[in-house]
């Protein structure tokens, strides 16, 4: 597509969850031109869907040493410890700014933050607003902060891809606005700097708690763009997800860790406890040996699903403190305060994703990434329940600090940016909309909690003939789907899908959240280390 329209700025921040807004708020505040462009409404990513909270050291006894160690367990060895350092260090005071920018977090009556726990947490550390309400108020105050200070935002803009300049350098991005608003039709933003806030790809599976933006759009821009992605196999299944059907599709209501913090267990068909004895931590193990134990016991049982038990919270703590969860189980035909709620694993967080520096560089000359997209070595082969909403405000803060400093070294504020004569045009077809069930059915029987080389293998050929199908039609006939959000999403999914098998068909081992049925063990000699892809942006 050519560009109809163009805007210029010094910054692009592409996403408007947590990651995004408070990116674009740090840039504006350093008197940078900032532009935010998001896919659909500013509050519609998947910042706005988390329940249990924010994790940082904020308690009495509490220290970011014990925060990182807790991290690194979690993260099964392939933690970058210096970017966790930073993310334990920094976190406390970029939530206290997340408070001076206006979010309110739930208090004791002395006014001190109240603080939850959650799986792999060996303390009480996780700040919560609304009872479980965390993400829809830090996404309200973001988004009141960026419409108060008046920055520029394009809405139902999709992000296709990045602009180059003649050194490889990054010059903006093409998008394709949809709907209401004063740029129609496929346009470019020119900026030096762009940053991919885009969030998560859980979309890439048939049940995830993602919303049905989290398609992978910035993980496929930046393999487009010949930039280092890494990690992808480490798919996050959260263990307790409600359990609405073997077949249910798309969004499925989480319940929070933190039901689990506050004491609820976790049974089998027959009313038995099974995490207990698997670890010293019982159903607050990290979220994959959890998973892992919901799963064996289903296999065991021959059963679809396992059981939360919180009846013993009673009707009052219920209405308290898990009111979402509660509204959601009910309109579900479901009351925890009187049954058993019936869950199951589902696709949840993307550890891996866009490599980047302690500085949200990513390998191409400026371009970063940050939150979910971003791949900083905070997470491992395992994030850290909570550490998400953390990662993606103190990497805001750093990549805003970065942006601007170079910015005042190169002169950012004083350059036009340079004219792009045509964004690259996509050297691949566009899928039709109905692959994306094909890719979601693909990889959850093929690369969903349980995976083996036979199962992979079998997802990587039917992948690969979607892919081939689409590019033979248009190679031979001229034919490719018609450009839409549809379309976009479900051409990104295949792009992140066949990179994440191809990286989980590699390690074979079972570390964290990845799960070889073929290789049970954490093999420590050969894959103590990353799998890092980069594409050759001139191939298909
Ligand atoms: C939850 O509330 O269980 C989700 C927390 C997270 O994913 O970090």
């Amino acid at each position: 597509p050519t560009p109809g329209w163009s805007i210029a700025a010094d910054v692009v921040v592409v996403g408007s969850g947590v990651a995004g807004l408070t990116t674009a708020l740090r840039c504006e505040a350093a008197g940078l031109r900032t532009v935010v462009v998001t896919k659909a409404h500013l509050d519609d990513g998947s910042t706005r869907w988390a329940q249990g909270g924010i994790a940082a050291a904020l308690g009495e006894g509490d220290t970011p040493e014990q925060h990182l160690d807790d991290t690194l367990v979690a993260g099964a060895g392939l933690c970058d410890e210096e970017a966790v350092r930073i993310l334990v260090t920094e976190g406390p005071d970029a939530v206290r700014r997340l408070i001076d920018t206006g979010a309110h977090f739930d208090e004791s009556s002395e006014g001190l933050l109240e603080l939850a726990r959650e799986g792999g947490h060996h303390r009480r550390r996780i700040a919560h607003a609304g009872g479980d309400a965390t993400g829809a108020e830090i996404s309200r105050a973001l988004v009141e902060a960026v419409r108060a200070r008046g920055l520029r935002t394009i809405e139902n803009a999709l992000v296709l891809d990045l602009l180059t300049d003649a050194d490889g350098r990054t010059a903006g991005v093409s998008l394709h606005v949809m709907g209401e608003g004063q740029h129609d039709g496929v346009g470019a933003v020119h900026a030096p700097a762009v940053v991919l806030a885009t969030g998560g790809m859980g979309q890439v599976f048939s049940a995830t708690t993602n919303p049905s933006v989290s398609t992978g759009d910035g993980v496929a821009l930046a393999l487009r763009a010949g930039a280092e992605v890494s990690d992808l196999e480490f798919v996050q299944f959260h263990p307790t997800v409600l359990f609405l059907g073997a077949d249910a599709e798309g969004q499925q209501p989480l319940v929070s860790e933190a039901v689990r913090g506050e004491g609820a267990h976790l049974v089998d068909a027959d009313g038995v406890r099974f995490m207990v004895g698997q670890h010293e931590l019982a159903e607050l193990a990290p979220r994959d040996i959890v998973a892992k134990g919901i799963m064996r016991r289903m296999q065991e049982q021959d059963a679809e699903h396992m059981f939360l038990d919180a009846r013993h919270f009673g009707a009052d703590m219920w209405e308290h403190r898990f009111p979402t969860i509660l509204a959601a189980c009910r309109a579900h035909g479901i009351d925890p305060v009187t049954d058993p709620i019936p869950i199951a694993p589902a696709a949840h967080y993307a550890s891996g994703g866009v490599r980047t520096d302690s500085r949200g560089r990513t390998t191409v000359p400026g371009l970063y990434a940050c939150g979910e997209v971003a791949c900083t070595g905070v997470h491992g082969a395992n994030r850290l329940a909570s550490n998400s909403l953390l990662e993606g405000l103190v990497y805001a803060e750093r990549i805003a600090a970065d942006i601007g400093a170079t910015g005042a070294q190169d002169g950012l504020h004083a350059r036009v940016p340079e004219p792009v004569e045509h964004p690259r045009t996509p050297a691949h077809p566009l899928l039709a909309p109905e692959a994306r069930f094909a890719i979601q059915r693909i990889m959850t029987d093929g690369a969903g909690v349980l995976r083996s080389a036979d199962s992979l293998a079998q997802a990587a050929d039917q992948l690969q003939r979607l892919h081939t199908e689409a590019r033979d039609a248009l190679a031979e006939n001229g034919k490719t789907s018609e450009p839409g959000v549809d379309t976009w999403e479900a051409t990104n999914l295949l792009y992140v899908a066949r990179v994440l098998v191809a990286a989980a068909l590699l390690r074979e081992e079972t570390r964290g959240c990845h799960w070889r049925e073929d290789h049970a063990e954490r093999d420590e000699t050969t894959w103590r280390r990353h799998i890092v892809v980069r594409l050759n942006p001139d191939r298909t």
